[in-house]
């Protein structure tokens, strides 16, 4: 798919990879719209970019988003590919008494629950769109869980899976294209109570979106995600004990 000349709403692109992502599809001649809930990080973002929108949203809150597809329908009904990248994550294991319901809920009301209501909520106006794309933002370990960030790779495992639900459902009578973009390890603030520092580039994880989509790959699998994922297929015991070694 094409990916120049478009309307593109991110979430959580005010930083990280949804930042890098604004940044390069910006320069490819987009218009952005980035989404997040800390206002001045947004519009410190968008100042920095072309053609770049900031809204305050907070996906938890059903005010908020409902306010967001107002002002998107009213303002942008051109839009045509949302990029779901907003992403919470909590370092523990399940032996350390750590509030694994509360953390897992937050988890799960970001990860999952707020993207489906998000993207149901933009459906109709993508639909509108002779070509249009959703993008969800998963990882590595939606393939084989890391036990010190258990219920955030649980949510990214249940976004894969509906993924794949969306995917196939939308293919059957719309021209809406749905991507799932892979990241290992990526080296931002997000990942350094797991070992970020020694992840890769986010520039190299949004280049490799913009690849994946103008090559119409679907599973967009980045950096080492595409031999974890053979591995992990091939022996899924020893890629589960590789990804939690140490
Ligand atoms: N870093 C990694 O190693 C890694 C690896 C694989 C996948 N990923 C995924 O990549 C995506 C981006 O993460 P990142 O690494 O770039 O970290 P990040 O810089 O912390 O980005 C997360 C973004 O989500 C926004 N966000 C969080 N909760 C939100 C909410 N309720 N409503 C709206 N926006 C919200 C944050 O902005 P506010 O706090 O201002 O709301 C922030 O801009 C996530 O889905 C993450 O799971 C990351």
């Amino acid at each position: 798919m094409n990916i120049t000349n478009k309307t593109v709403l991110i979430t959580g692109g005010g930083s990280g990879i949804g930042l890098e992502i604004a940044k390069l599809l910006s320069a490819k001649g987009n218009k952005i719209i980035i989404i997040g809930r800390t206002e001045s990080k947004l519009k410190a973002a968008a100042a920095a970019l072309h053609n770049t929108t900031a809204i305050r949203c907070d996906i938890t809150s059903e005010p908020d988003v409902k306010d967001l597809v107002a002002q998107v329908s009213e303002k942008y009904p051109e839009l045509s590919v949302l990029i779901n990248n907003a992403g919470r994550a909590f370092a523990y294991n399940h032996n350390e008494n750590a509030g694994a319901f509360e953390k897992s809920t937050e988890e799960f009301a970001t990860n999952y629950f707020s993207l489906i209501r998000l993207t149901e909520s933009l459906l109709p106006l993508l639909k509108a769109q002779a070509e249009a794309a959703i993008v969800n933002v998963t990882s590595i370990v939606a393939f084989a869980p890391l036990a010190n960030l258990p219920s955030y790779s649980d949510s990214k495992a249940a976004v894969r899976s509906y993924t794949l639900s969306l995917r196939h459902i939308l293919a059957k009578n719309t021209s809406i294209k749905v991507f799932e973009l892979m990241p290992p390890m990526v080296n931002i603030e997000f990942s350094k109570d797991v070992g970020g520092e020694h992840g890769m580039s986010p520039v190299e994880v949004a280049k490799g979106l913009i690849d994946g989509i103008t090559n119409d790959e679907f599973e967009i699998k980045i950096g080492q995600t595409a031999d974890f994922r053979k591995f992990y297929l091939a022996a899924p015991a020893e890629a589960f004990a590789m990804m939690n070694q140490g």
